[in-house]
């Protein structure tokens, strides 16, 4: 009786509302395509379609056989990535500041208290977005358009009143690809110094650029937390294996957040991981085939209409206005996958506002796979032109 009072006199707890990560629906219905014998091309995903480099996959293999692959963290990876601050950018970092981690949420865990306002670009990383609302952060979304090439601006930073606690750049970026060049990073780095404003710089995609290498925030903003990852340039993304490089400040504060939340990341991947680091001829070789897609996109999606396109610096990204031809994404990006077998993000994921006239390509695929994928939609953009001429935006809805 006492404990049936006391139950009905307490709160259901009601967890913070976050919006769905859309590419997995769009995914899942690949997936089931597939399996109906259906030729699907996955490129709604950000993941390279290559594996882990073929030594670091030996090394796996041979660890398996030796090791008991208890909770560990590797102090030769840790050394191995402070060292490659030195070698890529010339930035002295204390193997210490490196926090090994399964994936960038805990960088914004480390730095804010309930309720901080973290200000973010749209279009961006959706689990960003959603990840400030599920630590109860706030996020303050920055309309990014064509003319600042999708990317956050010192001056835009600089307009926010109040100031913002945090901020979180991307460059190269996700879901455009644009690198911010090195004057404008400095600038950002000014303005958050002299406004207080605490910097996360995600460089998850460096190591993937074509018009310009991307520079790290850390030799701007020495105390900016830095979010790296093997899942892009490495070719691990399952592996599930990232780092972040706190400032000397914080490096007990993140320590304790990853040891709470997951003890330690995976062993075998981080033994892999250091293998990676020596494998740059087999990585370099996917950086040549994703600079040919880009640039086989680059040529042939303007010809089938879609023209407006933030030409990508790196990643392995293209972000396409289909505004002319959808104001509901997710539902564009069905009837192309059920009409052509060919798998790609809607722009909703990246922007809730005016996502649904994009959608994203993801060109971490074979060349032959992304011409296979320009044959089959060629002709499906066509039809769907003569139909919105017709009778404008008039998609289904069935992935929700
Ligand atoms: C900008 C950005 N940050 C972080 C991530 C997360 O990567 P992971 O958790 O695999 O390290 C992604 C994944 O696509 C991304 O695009």
């Amino acid at each position: 009786m006492i404990y049936l009072q006391s139950y009905k006199r307490s709160k259901v707890a009601v967890p913070v509302k976050i919006d769905p990560f859309h590419a997995i629906a769009i995914s899942r219905l690949a997936h089931r395509l597939r399996a109906e014998g259906r030729s699907v091309i996955h490129m709604e995903f950000g993941q390279p379609s290559t594996g882990a480099p073929a030594a670091a996959i030996a090394a796996a293999h041979r660890i398996l056989d030796a090791d008991g692959l208890g909770y560990w963290e590797s102090p030769g990876l840790k050394s191995r990535i402070a060292a490659h601050y030195g070698e890529a950018y010339g930035v002295a970092v204390d193997p210490e500041r490196v926090i090994l981690t399964c994936g960038a949420v805990l960088a914004l865990s480390c730095l804010f208290l309930p309720g901080a306002r973290v200000a973010l670009a749209r279009p961006g990383y959706v689990a960003y977005r959603n990840t400030l609302k599920a630590l109860h952060l706030v996020p303050v979304e920055l309309a990014c358009g064509e003319a600042e090439r999708f990317q956050i601006t010192a001056a835009a930073v600089e307009r926010l009143d109040p100031a913002p606690e945090g901020l979180i750049i991307a460059s190269p970026a996700n879901p455009t690809g644009t690198i911010i060049p090195p004057e404008e990073l400095k600038a950002l780095a000014d303005v958050c110094k002299r406004r207080g404003i605490a910097l996360v710089s995600d460089e998850i995609y460096h190591g993937l650029s074509y018009t310009r290498p991307a520079e790290t925030m850390l030799q701007h903003a020495p105390n900016a937390l830095v979010v790296n990852s093997f899942s892009k340039y490495f070719s691990m993304a399952g592996w599930r294996l990232g780092w972040l490089i706190v400032p000397q400040t914080l490096i007990d504060a993140a320590r304790a957040r990853m040891g709470n939340l997951f003890l330690t990341p995976p062993s075998l991947a981080q033994h892999a991981g250091l293998i990676a680091f020596d494998c740059r001829e087999e990585l370099e070789g996917h950086l040549n085939t994703y600079a040919r897609n880009r640039e086989l996109l680059l040529t042939a999606l303007p010809r089938m209409g879609l023209r407006r396109i933030a030409p990508p610096d790196g990643a392995f990204y293209i972000y396409a206005d289909v505004g002319h031809l959808t104001n509901d994404s997710l539902a564009f990006c069905e009837a192309l996958l059920r009409d052509t077998g060919v798998a790609l993000a809607p722009g909703l994921d990246f922007d809730p506002v005016d996502g649904n006239g994009f959608i994203r390509l993801s060109f971490a695929v074979s060349t032959e796979l992304v011409e296979e994928a320009l044959r089959r939609i060629e002709p499906w953009l066509a039809a769907r032109e003569l139909v919105a001429v017709a009778a404008p935006h008039s998609d289904e809805h069935s992935v929700r």
